[in-house]
């Protein structure tokens, strides 16, 4: 099937989403101001190999230039099968060097064969050594006539000042939920697949933003789904967890359940999902307690924002990253993770305890007064009676003698 390739867009107007980029190329096409060099930055499958092909046709449209390319005539039919000889694809990743970019400057001194322009697209520009760089930039420095360059990046950080300061630069942005969804459907219509509209926002989740990625996740879950495309298929094969795990998950941390919480993450594990696809999604759910919690965001975790303050929260992304620590680097993964699960089913102790040590540290090595530490010593205590405030703090502390909060407050 290869539905990217299929539904690769074909005209500017086509192309979903990129309207900066869009408009400002179609623009240039119709007043005939076109520039010798382009880039095109932004994450892969947002869409720079299919705009520089359809740039390529408007410069060389019988028609053209044009910003609507016929489609039809020999040119835009050569280009768009890629049989073009004068546009010219290059993947930088394998023609990195000196010899490779020598030989391209060698041929761009020559007319084109048959087209109006020269394309030169070179992909991943940034692999290019220095040297190739160097080489390039001779040529930017003196464009030849009729030739125009197409660079695409997914780091454009990487590409010599020198470089970016001669050509035209266009940042592809990641596709919106919306964009990729409408596309999507716009495919299940035509190749008459059925899906369920939770599974495209799944799909889109797993995208990140790439529509090439969601084309390719939708013909993924068509063929395991044997051509139907349910949510539940689609966790499976993406290895998301359902948010009811986790919804009892925060439900258990909040009632220190730790027995039901160990017991839910070892259910995970033996339904076939990995420690990493959890872990994966207690990011995701933490994230959304969050925007719950500080934003009021009415989600499926508004009516746990009440459990957790905002400290709780921090200490769960804390812990998170240690857990992403495990994942990377332990030898013993499995159960240091079930440890980062039990700080977080002990996490109404351990935030005040370390609130306390932290205040109680604090205060013993500086004489702060009431701003800092949030409550009052004076000056003249000695330190003795200090140590046995703290002591007393500590003890109030892990009785739990904290505001519904999370603050913690002191009477004096
Ligand atoms: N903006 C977009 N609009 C519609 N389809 C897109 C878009 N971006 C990517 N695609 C889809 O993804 C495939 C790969 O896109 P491509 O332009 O090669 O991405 P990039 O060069 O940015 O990695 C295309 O064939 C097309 O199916
Ligand atoms: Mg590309
Ligand atoms: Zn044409």
């Amino acid at each position: 099937m290869n539905l990217p390739v299929k539904y690769r867009p074909k005209t500017f107007d086509d192309v979903v989403g990129q309207e900066h980029v869009v408009k400002t190329l179609k623009n240039a096409l119709k007043h005939k101001k076109i520039s010798n060099a382009y880039l095109f930055t932004g994450q892969r499958g947002v869409g720079k190999t299919t705009v520089a092909r359809i740039l390529a046709k408007g410069l060389n449209c019988e028609k053209g230039p044009t910003p609507f390319p016929c489609g039809r005539c020999e040119m835009c039919k050569e280009i768009e099968t890629g049989n073009s000889l004068d546009v010219i694809e290059i993947d930088g990743a394998s023609n990195r060097g000196i010899d490779q970019i020598r030989e391209l400057r060698e041929n761009v001194r020559f007319m084109p064969v048959k087209a109006r322009y020269k394309v030169i697209i070179i992909d991943e520009v940034h692999m290019l050594t220095n040297e190739a760089f160097n080489a390039l930039l001779k040529t930017l420095e003196e464009p030849p006539e009729n030739v125009v360059f197409i660079f695409a990046t997914t780091e454009p950080r990487k590409i010599p000042e020198t470089v970016l300061s001669r050509v035209q630069r266009f940042d592809f942005r990641p596709l919106s939920e919306k964009a990729v969804v409408e596309r999507l459907k716009h495919i299940c219509q035509n190749e008459h697949i059925k899906c369920e509209e939770e599974a495209l926002s799944l799909i889109y989740e797993a995208s990140e933003g790439s529509m090439r990625d969601a084309i390719s996740l939708l013909e993924q879950a068509y063929i395991y789904g044997e051509g139907e495309i349910k949510a539940k298929t689609l966790r499976e094969v993406l290895g998301i967890l359902e948010e009811e795990i986790f919804l009892n998950l925060f439900k258990y941390i909040q009632e220190e359940n730790s027995k039901s919480v160990i017991e839910l993450l070892r259910n995970v594990l033996n339904k076939g999902y990995s420690l990493y696809d959890f872990h994966k999604g207690l990011i995701k759910a933490t994230y959304k307690l969050m925007e719950a919690s500080l934003f009021g965001y009415s989600n499926d975790y508004t009516d746990l924002v009440k459990y957790f303050s905002e400290q709780d929260i921090l200490y769960i992304f804390a812990i998170l990253k240690e857990m992403e620590q495990v994942l990377r680097l332990s030898n013993y993964p499995r159960a240091l993770f079930e440890y980062e699960l039990l700080k977080l089913a002990n996490l109404k102790k351990i935030v005040p305890l370390k609130a306390a040590q932290i205040i109680s540290n604090y205060a013993q090595q500086n004489d702060r007064e009431k701003e800092d530490t949030g409550f009052s010593i004076q000056k003249n205590t000695s330190s003795s009676s200090k140590t046995e405030l703290f002591e007393e703090l500590i003890e109030k502390l892990k009785l739990k003698e904290v505001s519904n909060n999370g603050s913690v407050q002191i009477n004096e």
